[in-house]
Formats: structure tokens, sequence, C-alpha cells
């Protein structure tokens, strides 16, 4: 059964247990209904009324002000980030709680108090400005999960820099063009990362890609794997030598940050070209993890929060660095992958650390469930109380799996949709309210508008499929792409003049948002979001390669995953090694989470007589569908038949 049969089908409800929602922050619908309405009602007084939460330098003017299209929210305001996780925590007498606990691929885990937090991060601030780094100035992060990582992030935004987080799963041409576009000064990274036992080559990935990035001067080189590197004199420099020097200091004056200062950017796909510099601010980023994550994970002081996101990805950002650390909570951050060195190894790590919330990706469920249940069957999953999914739609099949086995029918699943661009869940259900109905992520968040659209802007009926908008601002939201305004309004505003998500989904008789996958040239890849055009230039680039079209088609673990297809320069050869190679290739540049899991060399592609490529065509032959739609408009309309003869 395809997934869109299966959640058509799908009627069964769950609800929280009596004891759970009497000691939630929302405790049934009624009361989320009566939030919902006055949030909706007087946004300002709502997120006003939350941000008094935060620790302030100076207090807000204006909550709200839409600046042709560009929304600023708390203006006037001034605050710092890295303040509000760990000072604001240590000052509430928390200093000796654990902020971290990060476990790693192999060896022992290492824990972090508030306090010590703090201190790590004072100290590399102190270096990073050392460096000359000053506010506003962009640090590029291309580090793998390691407490580095969240100490990078957090220094830079005590020191008002901007960092730019590049996945440590990316190779070095997808670095290159995320340093190029962001003009980094300076780059963090590491002698390597662990994967599986083995050794992924971060450093030469970096060398290869700062050939061509003018921008940064110095390299700071975490060692992690004791692998052997190169050392460029003048540009590289050893976090170990710099941070332990005897001249640092303890601490680092918070700076006094506006509230729309950039905090940071995270590149993501869009819809074509290259990958889009996603702003967010400080004020209302920070504020929107901070009550997203208090209140879908219904935070409680001793709760052990196991994300198992990349930080690399907003996923991490969000619920691993900002959210958790704003709340003064514990967070588990696991360096390597989930079946290392066994399939159990995510329910080891829930055993080991005692966690209480588990956050994880469909993909993840989907491919543990089909190692058998004797894996969570030998671990001690008592201490569960609250489980989470998120990056793309989970099917019923695996949702079900996911609450009997792990959550042992005890524990609510938060299904979490939002986005890179919209900084943290805008549609979920609260844990202790919201009835749960398998492969829906329920009803929109305080504050936000969600609805769905037909092609003319029309509302579409109920249980009609559509374009998923938001029709008003939330303080989570981008606030550009950087570099290019003009891009943030035409791919997100001037279809319908509302946010546009690049989402299909349906709304239920319930009011319950069904989501149904993405309409546009991103591709979500084992929940990881690909965009079909990064990963065409990279098969491009070949020598062989003079023309590459890629698509998804559904894959019973991934979700989806990638086919490709492939035009070779005259006199090339097609041949079962060369597809090989094309593999091989995408991997080293792009990234191994990019390859193509099939490849069809093609004479031919689909294009209309302007020369543009029928992308829908491609997908249904992909998908082994002979439903192409209209191909009159095609300028050669036998193409179709000769790929359909051919696909693989
Ligand atoms: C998809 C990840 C269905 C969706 C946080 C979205 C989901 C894209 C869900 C954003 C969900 C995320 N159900 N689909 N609960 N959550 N998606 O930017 O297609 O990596 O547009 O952010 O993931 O991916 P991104």
């Amino acid at each position: 059964m395809t997934y869109i049969d299966s959640i058509l089908k799908e009627k069964r409800i769950f609800y929280p247990s009596h004891e759970f929602s009497r000691k939630s922050h929302i405790k049934n619908m009624a009361e989320y209904s009566r939030l919902y309405k006055k949030s909706i009602e007087s946004p300002e007084k709502f997120w006003a009324k939350k941000a008094e939460e935060l620790d302030w330098f100076k207090k807000w003017d204006i909550v709200l002000r839409d600046d042709m299209g560009f929304f600023k929210w708390f203006e006037g305001g001034y605050l710092n980030v890295s303040y509000n996780c760990l000072d604001r925590i240590v000052k509430s007498g928390k200093k000796d709680k654990i902020a971290l606990i990060w476990e790693p691929e192999t060896g022992e885990s290492r824990k972090f108090t508030y306090g010590q937090l703090l201190k790590e991060v004072c100290r590399f601030a102190n270096v990073l400005k050392k460096f000359g780094v000053k506010r506003g100035h962009i640090v590029e992060i291309y580090l793998p999960m390691i407490p580095e990582l969240m100490i990078a992030m957090l220094a830079c935004a005590r020191i008002g820099a901007i960092h730019s987080i590049v996945f440590a799963g990316f190779s070095s041409d997808a670095l290159k063009d995320r340093v190029q576009d962001s003009k980094a000064e300076l780059l963090i990274t590491a002698d390597g990362s662990f994967r599986n036992g083995k050794i992924f080559p971060l450093k030469e990935n970096a060398d290869a890609a700062l050939k061509e990035c003018s921008t940064v001067k110095n390299v700071i080189v975490v060692k992690r794997t004791g692998n052997k590197i190169n050392v460029i004199n003048g540009r590289d420099n050893w976090w170990h030598e710099l941070a332990n020097e005897k001249g640092i200091g303890d601490f680092c004056e918070p700076e006094s940050m506006h509230s729309e200062d950039s905090l940071f950017i995270l590149y993501t796909s869009g819809t074509t070209g290259k990958p889009k510099g996603i702003l967010h601010t400080q004020a209302g980023y920070l504020l929107f993890c901070y009550l997203t994550f208090k209140w879908i994970f219904d935070i409680k002081d001793n709760d052990i929060h196991f994300c198992t996101a990349d930080i690399g990805w907003i996923t991490g950002h969000s619920y691993i660095v900002y959210g958790p650390l704003s709340n003064g909570a514990t967070s588990v951050m696991y360096e390597g992958s989930p079946n290392y060195p066994s399939p159990d190894r995510f329910w080891r790590i829930i055993e080991k650390h005692k966690a209480t919330i588990f956050y994880t990706a469909p993909t993840a469920i989907r491919a543990l469930a089909k190692e058998g249940n004797e894996w969570p069957e030998k671990c001690n999953l008592d201490s569960l109380r609250l489980l989470g999914t998120v990056g793309e739609p989970i099917n019923p099949e695996a949702w079900m799996w996911y609450y009997k086995m792990i959550g042992k029918e005890r524990c609510p699943i938060v299904d979490t949709w939002w986005q890179t661009e919209t900084g943290g869940i805008l549609i979920s259900p609260l844990p202790g309210a919201t009835p749960l109905k398998p492969g829906s992520a329920t009803r929109p968040f305080f504050g936000i508008i969600a609805d769905v659209l037909r092609e003319d802007g029309s509302k579409a009926d109920v249980n009609e499929g559509g374009y998923l908008v938001i029709k008003n601002p939330w303080p989570g939201m981008l606030r550009t792409i950087w570099n290019d305004p003009q891009r943030y309004k035409s791919s997100y505003f001037e279809r319908y003049g509302v946010y546009l998500t690049g989402d299909s989904a349906r709304i239920d008789e319930d009011g319950y948002f069904w989501i149904m996958g993405r309409i546009d040239d991103v591709i979500k890849v084992a929940g990881h979001r690909i965009g079909s055009a990064e990963v065409e230039s990279s098969l491009v680039s070949h020598d062989a390669v003079a023309e590459a079209a890629v698509v998804p088609y559904p894959h019973e673990v991934k979700g989806q995953a990638i086919y490709a297809f492939v035009v070779l320069n005259k006199g090339v050869k097609k041949s079962e090694q060369l597809k090989e190679e094309l593999i091989k290739h995408v991997s080293e540049h792009m990234s191994p989470i990019a390859k193509p899991d099939k490849i069809q060399f093609a004479d031919d592609l689909p294009k209309t007589r302007s020369g543009k490529i029928m992308r829908r065509i491609l997908k249904a032959i992909a998908e082994r569908s002979n439903d192409y739609g209209n191909i009159t408009t095609l300028a050669d309309p036998n193409v179709v038949n000769v790929l359909a003869s051919n696909r693989v």
C-alpha cells in the first residue's frame, strides 16, 4: 500500500493518558482552543507575554513590523542568545545541572554542566576574538557531532558572530558552494569524523573546498580522529592548543545584540539552482525555539531529551541546542549512526542515559523496525515518556510500530511538521491535549494560521489536497535569503501573497493536517533535504556526462530515493561500471546521502519546445507509473516511450 493510500484509510485515534495530561503544560483541547484563539486574535500580545520569559538587556519597542514583506520582531530590544541559554540558566540555580550529554560513536560519554558549558563557550569566544572575529562576521562550521560543535555555535552567538554550519556529511563541492556564498572569514573543522567505524576525511574536504574560497583566512581544527592531516602554516590552527592557551580568560562578556541582528545562516535546497542561505535572527528565533520546545515536548525539569538529528540540519540547531538550552533542559547528542555497532544503538543510549524524550525521523524508525523487535525488546525503555518524529511524513505502519514497540502504548507521539525556514515546529500535537491520528501532524501551534489552497488560490475543501501555506508571520520565521532578498520574496510570497511551504497537504473533517510531501524539486532522502539541481550539477561535473535530471521515487525505508536520468557525452560508452563511478563521484563531491540509488542512461530527455525538462514525466517513469499526463507539448513525444521501456 502506498503512503497516500494508507493515510487516506487511517481512522484510528489515540488519546493521551489521564496521568500524562494532568501533568502537562497544555492539558486538554479546550485549553488548546482557547489559547489558540487568543494567539490568533492578538498575536502581538501573545508573543510579547511569552518574550518576557527571556532575559533582555533592553526591552523591545515594537513587537512586529512588516517592512515591505520583510518581517521584524521585537525591534528596539537587545539580548544575547548564549546568555539566555547559559548564564540565565546558571543564575536560576542550575549551574550544576547537566546541559549536554555527549555520546561518542565509541568510547566514554562526556557530560557538561551548565556551569562547565558556559566556561567552555566563553573560552572559545575569547579565542575567536583573538582571531579578530567580531559581531556581524561569519564563521563557517564544518564539524561532526562533537561537543566542540555546540561550543562553537554558542561562542559565535556570544560575540555576535553569525554561524553558518555545513552538515559534516557533505563533501568538498557542497562545502565550497556554501562558503563561497556566505563569504566566511574563518572555518572550524576537524581532522576527521567517525561514521560506522570508518573515518570521513573532513579536513581533506575542507582543504579541497578552500582552494576556491578566498575569503577564509583562518582555519581552526579539532583533533577528533587522530587522522593525519595536512597543516597549512599561517592558516591552520589546532583547537586544543588555542583553547588551552594561558592568556585565554574563563569569562567573555556577552555582546548586546539587537533583536533583528543575524544569528545564523543555514543553507538548504530550494526549487532551482544553488542552495539558499536561510537567515535567522536573534530574539524571534530564540523565543520560538524556547516556546515550541517547552510546550510540544512538554518539558519538565528532570527530562533527558534525546534528539537524533545532526546539528548540521535545522532540527539539531533548534532542538538539540537552542530549544533545550534556553529551557535549562538536558540534551543528549550522539555522534554516530543508528546501527553502529548494532541496530539497538539508539535503544541502548535511551537505556544508558535514561532518556525521557526521544525525537527522530520516520526513516530511522522504518530502518530499525526492519531489524526486528528483538533489538528494542532487549533494552529497558521505561524512562521514556514522550516520542517525536520529524523530517518527512510518517506512514501509519511505522507510527504504530514506534507507538507499540518503543513507547509501549504509554508515550504520546508528536509528529512535528516544520522546515529550515520556519525555525521551529509549526504543526504538531501538544502531547497532553491532542488526540493522535497515526500519520497526521494534527493541528497548528499557537500563533500559526495554516491552510491548504488550490492552484488558483482558493481554499481547498475538506480532505482535498493542495498547497500548504502559512497565512501570518511568526517569530521563528526566516528573515531573508542571504545575499538574495529578491529570491526570498519570489520563492515564498509571490505566488499567493502568503508564505508558501513547498509541501502539499490536506485538512480532514476534524481540522487535522495530513502532509503529503514536497511539490517542488526538493527530495527528502531519508529525511535529509536534497535539491535535485545540486545533484544534477554534481553529475554534470563528471567528464562523461552531458546532461542529467534527477527525480525522487518511493523507497521502503528512505521514504524517497534518487533516480537519475543521465545523458552521456558523445562517444562515451554506457556501462554498469560507469554508473558505479558516477555514484562515487556524487558521493565524493556532494555527499554520500545525495547519491542516486538508480541511474538510467538516456539518449534524450523529455523537453518542451522551449527546452525545459518535463520532470513530471520523469517522475512518473521513475515511480513506474504509466500516467504521464499531457505529453503533446513535448518537442519529441517519442522520447517518453523510449525512456519508459528502458527504466531501471
Ligand atoms: C518535510 C526539517 C511530513 C516537509 C525540520 C518539509 C515533514 C521539509 C515533516 C522541510 C512532518 C518535515 N511530516 N513532512 N512531520 N517535517 N517535513 O528544511 O516536506 O530539512 O517541507 O526541515 O521536511 O525540511 P527541512
